[in-house]
C-alpha cells in the first residue's frame, strides 16, 4: 500500500453522541453496507452514531454521494424512507426507523411510515462457490409492507437512482435509455465520454450503472429532474411512464430514473415484497500484462454466460426468492461458526464478509477466435483507499481467511496473475512484486520493477499462501507450475529473513526498520512452507535442507529477537523496550509447521494480558495505533481465552462505537477507539482476515479437520 491522495478520503466525523431511537441487531456500525458487491459497486449508509436510512444520502465507499431515494404513500399520504431528498414544490412526511439488523449478506431497515411498517432489505449476494453468480455485479433492495394498525392500507412505493452511479465527477455528461416495456423496467444510465479503464476519485468512469424492477400490474417509470420525478410520485403516488431525453451534466438538473409499484391494499399479513436490482456492468473489466508485454482485456466470468444486459437483470431478478434462501443459509451458517468464538465476534465477522468479497472480482479472457474460454479464471482484487493497487499481495495475505472459509479456489486464482506475470519474466527483481498494477483497473505489471518494495514481506506471503491453497484443497498443480518461482523468492528469504535489511513490511505507514522481528517470521514460515512444498513435489532433499534452515533459523531468531528481560519479543532485534504484535506467527499454525516453540507463543500471550489500552493491542512500541487483521491473525494463535477475548472486544468496540462514519476501518488507534487523521483506511478487502479465529481456528493447535463452509470449487 502506498497513500495516495487523501483530500477525498476525510469523512466529517460525527459531531453529536446520540442515543439510537431504534434498535440495532448486533449493534450499530459507522456505515452500513447497502449494495457492496464490487470495488465499483459499493453504496453505504454512512451511520455514525444514528443516522437512519432516511436522514442522510448514501455514499460510495470514499464518502461521495450516490443519490439513492425512496418514497412511499399510505392512504395518500406520503413518506421518505430512502435517501435525504428536498422536494420544494411538495411537502411529506418522513418515515420513522424502527429498527436495523445486519447479516452477512444483508441490512435490514424498518420503517413505520403512519400505519403501515415497511421493511427495507437491502440483499448483496455472497456466492463464493457459484463463480458465474459471484461475478454478477449487482445488489437487491425489496420493499415489502404491513399494517401496523390491524387496519387495511392503500400502499405505492417509489424509489429512484440518480446519475452519480456512473462516475466520481458530477459535472460530467450522462445520457440513459430505459427499457419500458416486457416483463422488466430498466433504466440504463452512462457517460457520453467514457473512458476505458479510468476512474475518477476511485469511481469507474465507462460501462453502465442499471436499475431495475418487474413490470407488474400498475408499475410506472419515469425519468427527469429530481424535483420533478420525485413531485410527481409524491402528489400522484404513479410516475408518468415518460421519458427525459435531454442529456446533461449529473448535476444539471439532477436526472434521477425512477421506478415505481402499487402494492395495492396491505393488510397485517407482510406483502411480497417489491424488488429493485442496482448494478454497474462494464466490460471489458480489467486490462492485463502477458507474455511480451502484450495486454490483454478480461471480462467478468458472468458475461460468459448471459449475452446481453437485460438478460442478466431478468435472470437476477428472477433468482431472488432463491438468492435470499440462499443468502439466509449463508448467514446462518456463518452466524453458527463465528458464534463458536462469540457474538461479538460473530458480528464483526457478519460486517466484514460483503466488504472483503466486495474487494474482488472474477474474470476470463476470450481465444483467438472471440469464444470466452472459462477455463482461464483470474481473480483481480482492488487495494481499495491506502492505495489503488492491483492484487496487492499484502492485501491478499490478510484477506486470505475469507477466501479459504468460503472457497479456497478464489484464493488460487487471485494467486494465479501475480504468478503468470512473474513467470512470464518481466518482473526484474529476485523478490515477489507488491502488486500487478498501480492503479486498478489496469493490472500492467511492474517491468521496471520500481514497485512499493516489500521483498521478505511479499515473498514470505507468496510462498506461504500458494502452499495453504495445495493443503486445503489438495491440488498442487499451481505449486508445480511455478516451483521455480516460489524456490527463487525462498533464495532470497534465506537470504534476508534470519537478519531483515532495512525494508518496509506491510505496515508501511508504521516506517522502514532493519531486524524486524515480525518480519523475519514471515521470511521464516516461508522458508519451511517451501520445504512442505518440495515435499509435496517428491524433492525430499531439498525439503530436508529447507526444512533444516528453518529451524536453524528459529533458534537463532529467538536470540536476536526476544528482549533481555526474556517476557516478550522486541519489534526489532536489540530494541529491548520495543515489543508489536506478532501476527506472522499466523502462518506456522495455519500451515501446521510447528516452527516456533510453544514457549513463544505462550509468553506473547502473556505479554499481550498486560499490555493493552483501552480499545486494544497497538501495532507496536512506534505508535498507539493498531490494526483489526492483525489483532484478530492474533487472536487466532494466542493461548488464552482471556487474551483472544481482550483482542475480540476491542475491535468489536472500535466498529461499533461511533466515532466516524466510514465502512469499516481496519486501521484506528488504541487510546481514542477513533480513527488515525489521514490514515482513515476503509472498505478494504483486508477485513477477512476477521474469519481466522473462525471454528476456533487454532484454539487447540493445528486442527488439520477444521471443517469449512463451502465444498471446495475448483
Ligand atoms: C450514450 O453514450 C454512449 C457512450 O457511453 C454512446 O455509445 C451512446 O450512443 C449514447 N447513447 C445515446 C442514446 O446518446
Ligand atoms: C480491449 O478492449 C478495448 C475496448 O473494446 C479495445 O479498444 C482494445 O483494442 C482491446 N484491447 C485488446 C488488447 O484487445
Ligand atoms: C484457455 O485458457 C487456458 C488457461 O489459461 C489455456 O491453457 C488454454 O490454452 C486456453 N484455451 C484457448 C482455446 O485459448
Ligand atoms: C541486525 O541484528 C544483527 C543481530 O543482532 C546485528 O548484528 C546487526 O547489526 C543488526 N543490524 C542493524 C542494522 O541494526
Ligand atoms: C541448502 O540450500 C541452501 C540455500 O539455497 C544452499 O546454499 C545449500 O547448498 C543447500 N544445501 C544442500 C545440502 O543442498
Ligand atoms: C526502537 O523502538 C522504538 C519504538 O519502541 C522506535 O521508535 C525506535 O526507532 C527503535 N530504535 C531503533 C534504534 O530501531
Amino acid at each position: 500500500m502506498r497513500l495516495l491522495n487523501l483530500s477525498v478520503l476525510l469523512f466529517p466525523l460525527a459531531s453529536v453522541v446520540q442515543a439510537l431511537t431504534w434498535t440495532a441487531t448486533p449493534f450499530n456500525p459507522a456505515s452500513i453496507p447497502l449494495a457492496v458487491r464490487t470495488p465499483y459497486l459499493s453504496a453505504w449508509l454512512p451511520q455514525g452514531t444514528g443516522a437512519a436510512l432516511n436522514d442522510v444520502w448514501a455514499e460510495f465507499w470514499d464518502g461521495i454521494i450516490v443519490g439513492w431515494a425512496g418514497f412511499v404513500k399510505v392512504d395518500g399520504v406520503p413518506y421518505v424512507f430512502l435517501g435525504a431528498p428536498a422536494v420544494p414544490s411538495v411537502s411529506f412526511n418522513k418515515a420513522t426507523q424502527i429498527s436495523f439488523k445486519f447479516t452477512s449478506t444483508q441490512s435490514i431497515f424498518v420503517l413505520a411510515a403512519g400505519p403501515v411498517d415497511l421493511t427495507v432489505t437491502f440483499l448483496s449476494p455472497v456466492e463464493p462457490t457459484d463463480l458465474v453468480k459471484q461475478s454478477i455485479p449487482f445488489s437487491y433492495m425489496t420493499v415489502s409492507a404491513a399494517s401496523n394498525d390491524g387496519g387495511s392500507h392503500s400502499v405505492q412505493v417509489y424509489s429512484d437512482l440518480s446519475g452519480e452511479w456512473t462516475s466520481g465527477d458530477e459535472t460530467l455528461t450522462v445520457n440513459w435509455t430505459s427499457t419500458t416495456s416486457g416483463s422488466i423496467l430498466t433504466h440504463q444510465v452512462q457517460l457520453t465520454n467514457p473512458t476505458l479503464f479510468g476512474e475518477v476519485n476511485d469511481h469507474t468512469q465507462y460501462g453502465s450503472a442499471f436499475y431495475s424492477t418487474p413490470n407488474t400490474v400498475g408499475a410506472t417509470y419515469q425519468t427527469g429532474a429530481d424535483i420533478n420525478v420525485r413531485a410527481q410520485f409524491i402528489s400522484n403516488g404513479v410516475l408518468a411512464n415518460t421519458l427525459d431525453t435531454d442529456f446533461r451534466a449529473i448535476n444539471d438538473n439532477w436526472p434521477v430514473f425512477g421506478l415505481a409499484h402499487n402494492l395495492g391494499t396491505v393488510t397485517s399479513a407482510a406483502s411480497s415484497p417489491v424488488v429493485y436490482s442496482v448494478g454497474r456492468i462494464r466490460d471489458p473489466a480489467i486490462e492485463y500484462i502477458i507474455a511480451g508485454g502484450a495486454i490483454q482485456n478480461r471480462t467478468l466470468y458472468f458475461l460468459s454466460e448471459f449475452s446481453t444486459p437485460a438478460a442478466v437483470i431478468a435472470e437476477f431478478l428472477d433468482d431472488y426468492s432463491a438468492a435470499l434462501t440462499r443468502a439466509n443459509t449463508f448467514d446462518a451458517q456463518v452466524q453458527t461458526d463465528a458464534s463458536a468464538i462469540s457474538a461479538d465476534y460473530a458480528a464483526v465477522v457478519a460486517l466484514s464478509i460483503r466488504q472483503a468479497l466486495a474487494g474482488i472480482e472474477i474474470t476470463i479472457s476470450k481465444t483467438s477466435t472471440g469464444a470466452f474460454n472459462t477455463s482461464d479464471i483470474l481473480v483481480f482484487l482492488k487495494e481499495i483507499s491506502s492505495d489503488g493497487n492491483v492484487n496487492t499481495v499484502d492485501v491478499i495475505f490478510p484477506a486470505w481467511s475469507v477466501f479459504l472459509y468460503t472457497n479456497p479456489a478464489l484464493g488460487k486464482y487471485l494467486l494465479e496473475p501475480l504468478f503468470r506475470y512473474q513467470a512470464s519474466g518481466q518482473y526484474p527483481n529476485k523478490w515477489s512484486v507488491h502488486d500487478i498494477g498501480a492503479i486498478y483497473p489496469k493490472a500492467l505489471g511492474h517491468n521496471d520493477g520500481l514497485d512499493e518494495a516489500m521483498p521478505v514481506e511479499e515473498s514470505g506471503n507468496m510462498v506461504i499462501m500458494a502452499l495453504s491453497y495445495a493443503q486445503k484443497s489438495g491440488d498442487t498443480a499451481q505449486l508445480k507450475q511455478y516451483s521455480a518461482l516460489l524456490d527463487q523468492w525462498t533464495q532470497f528469504l534465506i537470504a534476508d529473513s534470519l537478519i531483515p535489511e532495512n525494508q518496509i513490511s506491510t505496515d508501511d505507514f508504521a516506517g522502514a526498520l532493519a531486524n524486524q522481528t515480525n518480519l523475519a517470521i514471515k521470511g521464516i514460515v516461508g522458508i519451511g512452507a517451501m520445504s512442505k512444498i518440495w515435499s509435496l513435489l517428491g524433492n525430499a532433499a531439498q525439503s530436508a535442507n529447507y526444512s533444516s534452515i528453518a529451524t536453524s533459523y528459529v533458534t537463532q531468531w529467538q536470540n536476536f529477537a526476544t528482549s533481555t528481560t526474556g517476557a516478550h519479543l522486541t519489534l526489532n532485534y536489540n530494541n529491548e523496550s520495543s515489543w508489536g504484535l506478532s501476527y506472522n506467527l499466523f502462518g506456522d499454525k495455519l500451515l501446521g509447521l510447528g516452527l516456533f516453540p510453544a514457549s513463544v507463543y505462550a509468553e506473547q500471550t502473556e505479554w499481550y494480558a498486560s499490555h493493552a489500552n483501552e480499545f486494544g493491542l497497538i501495532l507496536d512500541t512506534r505508535h498507539t495505533y493498531t490494526k483489526t487483521d492483525w489483532q484478530l491473525l492474533t487472536a487466532s494463535w494466542v493461548t488464552t481465552t482471556a487474551v483472544r477475548d481482550v483482542l475480540v472486544t476491542a475491535v468489536t468496540d472500535w466498529v461499533s462505537g461511533g466515532t466516524w462514519n466510514g465502512p469499516l476501518g481496519d486501521l484506528y488507534d488504541t487510546v481514542s477507539g477513533g480513527p488515525v487523521s489521514g490514515l482513515e483506511f476503509r472498505a478494504r478487502p483486508v477485513v477477512g482476515g476477521h474469519l481466522a479465529l473462525v471454528r476456533h481456528f487454532f484454539r487447540t493447535g493445528y486442527r488439520s479437520d477444521v471443517r469449512f463452509f463451502a465444498q471446495l470449487v475448483v
